[in-house]
């Protein structure tokens, strides 16, 4: 078990957002696959039907996507919420957006009543216009909507921040001053890919989010940074798809990581990769996971 933010997961593993979170009914199904948490897709103000298709291609080196934060808003969500609460004691984080505090603090009101375990702050999303990395690459932006949220809630707030700056440790600071309690890190890298025969963009939106293992060692980076800068929980995202990958971004300084793109090769990885870290730990001594946290750091 883990605790992080005052939350007990039974294992450190956790859907990462914007994958099989847009229902009740399938973050269900992850919590139901041994996954120690689950986050929603990001959920917003309005209803918002995304960007045009196509909106999800995969590469050789994992995936690009371009969703434009399609949600039906909190109003609608908040059902949902209630199937997985009521379904699951696997505690369900929130994922938010807006494009302003109010916004925010509008979505998660609306959603307190649904008792997330804590709110997610989508911050990063490198492709909506006015929203995510938007908001999220403007330190004074980070610090007042997570300053506005943690005002307006009882639970833990989660920033999850995006690589694409030059400095993610003071956006990670900025986080932190505003008042939140753990950042999760990273959201998708901005990306393009181009159909050589016509010549057109692929994507829909033309650019959007790579995701996949193409980004692990990036994330690695960045939660490293991040864990030396700060004083709160990292939480590590980012190309993890084997136990492995998860034990290396716990020694970077991950308390616990999330997972998204290798859910497609099965939902069975929350479950294959907790027990690989409990193997990791026994084989190697380890009394519990705290003792590979930022052990990276230890080493010189
Ligand atoms: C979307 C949002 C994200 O935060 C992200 O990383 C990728 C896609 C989206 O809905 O478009």
């Amino acid at each position: 078990m883990v605790t992080i933010t005052g939350i007990d997961f039974k294992n450190p593993t956790m859907l990462a957002s914007g994958i099989m979170g847009t229902t009740g009914a399938s973050l269900l199904r992850i919590a139901g696959c041994g996954a120690g948490g689950v986050v929603t897709k990001s959920i917003g103000p309005e209803p918002k039907a995304g960007h045009p298709n196509p909106s999800m291609i995969e590469l050789e080196c994992g995936f690009l996507n371009a969703m434009g934060l399609p949600n039906p808003s909190y109003t609608e969500f908040d059902n949902e919420m209630k199937i997985v609460r009521s379904g699951t004691d696997v505690p369900v984080i929130a994922s938010i957006f807006g494009g302003n505090a109010e916004d925010f603090v509008k979505v998660a009101e609306g959603l307190a009543d649904s008792e997330p375990a804590a709110f997610e702050l989508n911050v990063s999303c490198p492709h909506a216009e006015g929203y995510g990395a938007t908001i999220g690459t403007d330190t004074c932006m980070v610090e007042s909507i997570t300053a506005a949220v943690c005002d307006a809630v009882d639970v833990p707030v989660w920033v999850k921040l995006t690589p694409n700056v030059t400095d993610i440790k003071a956006i990670g600071k900025a986080a932190q001053n505003g008042g939140a309690d753990a950042v999760v890190a990273i959201n998708t890298l901005r990306g393009m890919a181009i159909d050589i025969n016509s010549g057109y963009p692929i994507l829909g939106n033309r650019f959007g989010g790579l995701s996949g293992p193409a980004v692990k060692p990036v994330a690695i980076k960045c939660v490293y940074d991040l864990y030396e800068a700060l004083d709160i929980p990292v939480i590590g995202v980012g190309g993890v798809s084997t136990w492995e990958d998860a034990v290396e971004m716990m020694m970077a300084g991950a308390s616990a990581v999330q997972i998204g793109s290798a859910v497609h090769e099965s939902v069975d990885i929350f479950s294959d990769i907790a027990s690989g870290i409990d193997l990791f730990l026994q084989d190697k001594g380890y009394s519990a996971v705290e003792d590979i946290i930022g052990l990276s750091h230890e080493v010189f």
